[in-house]
C-alpha cells in the first residue's frame, strides 16, 4: 500500500513510525513532514491551501491507497471531502462530522439532547449578555471560543474578573478571531483528567488503552496550559468499572447521537474527561489523535494499525481486534523555553543518536530541522522523548535517561511526568 499522512507534528511522526512497521505498507508519503520522519517516510512540501486541490491531484497521481490525516483543522475544513469525492480512501471525519471538535457549541448541544455527562453550560453570541450571565451567576467557570483555536480557546475564569476579561479576550479582542463569535461558558469541573480514545466506524467502536495528559507548562500543573508536556498509558485512574461507564453513558451515545444528526462520525473520537466525584463527564470531544497521547498508545499497540484504519472506512470495525503490550508507556516533552509564550528556534540540538540507541527509547520529533547538516529546534514543543517498560515507574525513569541525553539551548520539559500514577503507587 501506498500510504499519505497529512500534518507536521509528534503525533504524526507517531503514526508514521508505526505504519512504517506493517507489512502491508510498501511507501509512505508525509505533507508536509518533518525531519523525524525523514528515513521512514518521503516528505513532500505541498499546499494545504485553495480546498486542498494541490493534495488531491497528487494523491490522485500517485494512486494513494489510504491517506491518514492527523490534525483537526483539515479534517473541519473538508480534506477528507475532497478525497473521497475523487474515490480516494482516507480515514478520519468528513466536514459535517469533524464540527463535533470544529464547535464546542455543537458538541454541548449534541451531549445535552443525548444525556452525556458534562459541565452545565450556556452558549453566547455577544459578550453583553455573557457577561451578565457571569455576574449572574458568580462562580467559578470556564469560558471557552465556540471554534478551533490551537487548543487555548479555553480560559479558566476562576473570579468574576478573570471570567469577564475571557470573555472580552475572545470576544471583544478577538484573540481567536471568528472563533470567537460565541463563546461557552460552563461550570468548572474538579476531578482528575484522562484522555479516552476510541476508533470508530459510524456504528462500532474500538476503544484504545486509556492515557493522561500533562497541559500546564510547569512542574505540579502550574503555568499556563499547553498543547501537552507529556502523557503516559494506561491511567490508572480509568478503572475497568469507569471504562465501561464511560463506553456506555458517553462514547456509544455520541457515535448514535452523530448518526441521529446525519453526521456518520468514522476516525477517532477523542473523549477529554474530568473524573469527578459524580462520575466521568466530558470536557471536550476532539475529532483526531490526541497529541502527545498518540506518542504513548501507538508503541503500546501490538497490532498493525492499518488494517484497524481501514476497517473504520469500510464500516467493519467489529470485524477486528487490537492487542496490547502490557508495558507502561511515558512520553516526556522537550519543548523551547518560554514556550507556549514566545520562545527562540533555530538551537542546535544534540544527543539525539544517543537517546534514540537507549533501550525502549524512541524519540519522536515535533517541531526540528535541518540546515548545514545540523539538527535545530524549529517551533513549540520539539521533541517527544518515549519509553516503555516493565512497569509505570522504570518506564518514567527510562524516558528521562533519554531526556538527559539530549540537550539544546533554553530546553524546557517538566520533571513529574507520569506523577499520578506514581502517587496511586503509594
Ligand atoms: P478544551 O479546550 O475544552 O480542551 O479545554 C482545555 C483544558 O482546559 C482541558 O484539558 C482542561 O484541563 C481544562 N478545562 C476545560 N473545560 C473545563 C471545565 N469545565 N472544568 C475544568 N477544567 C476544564
Ligand atoms: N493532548 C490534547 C489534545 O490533543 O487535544
Amino acid at each position: 500500500m501506498k500510504i499519505l499522512v497529512v500534518g507536521r507534528g509528534g503525533r504524526e511522526h507517531t503514526i508514521v513510525w508505526k505504519i512504517a512497521q506493517s507489512p502491508l505498507v510498501e511507501k509512505i508519503y508525509w505533507v508536509p513532514g518533518n525531519l523525524g520522519t525523514s528515513e521512514i517516510a518521503e516528505c513532500r512540501s505541498i499546499s494545504l491551501e485553495d480546498n486542498f486541490a494541490e493534495l488531491a491531484d497528487f494523491a490522485e497521481a500517485e494512486k494513494i491507497d489510504l491517506t491518514i490525516v492527523g490534525p483537526e483543522d483539515p479534517l473541519a475544513n473538508g480534506l477528507i471531502d475532497i478525497l473521497r469525492e475523487r474515490g480516494l480512501r482516507a480515514f478520519g471525519p468528513d466536514r459535517k462530522a469533524a464540527i463535533l471538535e470544529a464547535s464546542k457549541d455543537f458538541a454541548k448541544r449534541l451531549m445535552v439532547k443525548n444525556g452525556i455527562p458534562t459541565a452545565v453550560h450556556r452558549t453566547f453570541d455577544e459578550p453583553d449578555s455573557a457577561i451578565a450571565y457571569l455576574k449572574e451567576i458568580d462562580r467559578p467557570v470556564f469560558v471557552k471560543a465556540d471554534g478551533l483555536a490551537a487548543g487555548k480557546g479555553a480560559i479558566p475564569g476562576r473570579t468574576l474578573d478573570e471570567a469577564i476579561q475571557a470573555v472580552q479576550h475572545i470576544m471583544v479582542d478577538r484573540a481567536f478571531g471568528g472563533a470567537g463569535d460565541k463563546v461557552v461558558i460552563e461550570e468548572l469541573l474538579v476531578g482528575e483528567e484522562a484522555s479516552f480514545t476510541v476508533l470508530t466506524d459510524g456504528t462500532h467502536c474500538l476503544p484504545f488503552v486509556s492515557s493522561q495528559d500533562h497541559k500546564p507548562a510547569l512542574d505540579g500543573d502550574r503555568g499556563k496550559n499547553t498543547g501537552g508536556m507529556g502523557a503516559y498509558s494506561p491511567a490508572p485512574v480509568i478503572t475497568p468499572e469507569l471504562h465501561e461507564q464511560v463506553m456506555d453513558t458517553i462514547v456509544y451515545p455520541a457515535v448514535r447521537g452523530m448518526q441521529a444528526e446525519g453526521r456518520p462520525f468514522q476516525g477517532v473520537l477523542y473523549v477529554g474527561l474530568m473524573i469527578t466525584e459524580t462520575g466521568p463527564k466530558v470536557v471536550e470531544f476532539n475529532c483526531r489523535f490526541g497529541d502527545p497521547e498518540t506518542q504513548v498508545l501507538l508503541p503500546r499497540m501490538a497490532s498493525d494499525l492499518v488494517p484497524l484504519l481501514e476497517a473504520c472506512i469500510d464500516g467493519t470495525l467489529d470485524e477486528v481486534v487490537c492487542d496490547w503490550k502490557p508495558e507502561p508507556a511515558v512520553c516526556v516533552v522537550m519543548a523551547s523555553g518560554g514556550y507556549p509564550d514566545s520562545y527562540e528556534t533555530g538551537k542546535p540540538i544534540t544527543g539525539l543518536e544517543r537517546a534514540n540507541a537507549l533501550e525502549s527509547v524512541v524519540v519522536f520529533h515535533a517541531a526540528t530541522k535541518v540546515q548545514n547538516g545540523d539538527i535545530l529546534t524549529d517551533g513549540g514543543r520539539i521533541l517527544g522523548v518515549t519509553a516503555l517498560a516493565g512497569d509505570i515507574r522504570s518506564a518514567i525513569e527510562q524516558a528521562y535517561r533519554g531526556v538527559a541525553e539530549i540537550h539544546f539551548d533554553k530546553a524546557h520539559f517538566r520533571r513529574d511526568i507520569g506523577h499520578r500514577a506514581l502517587d496511586r503507587e503509594l
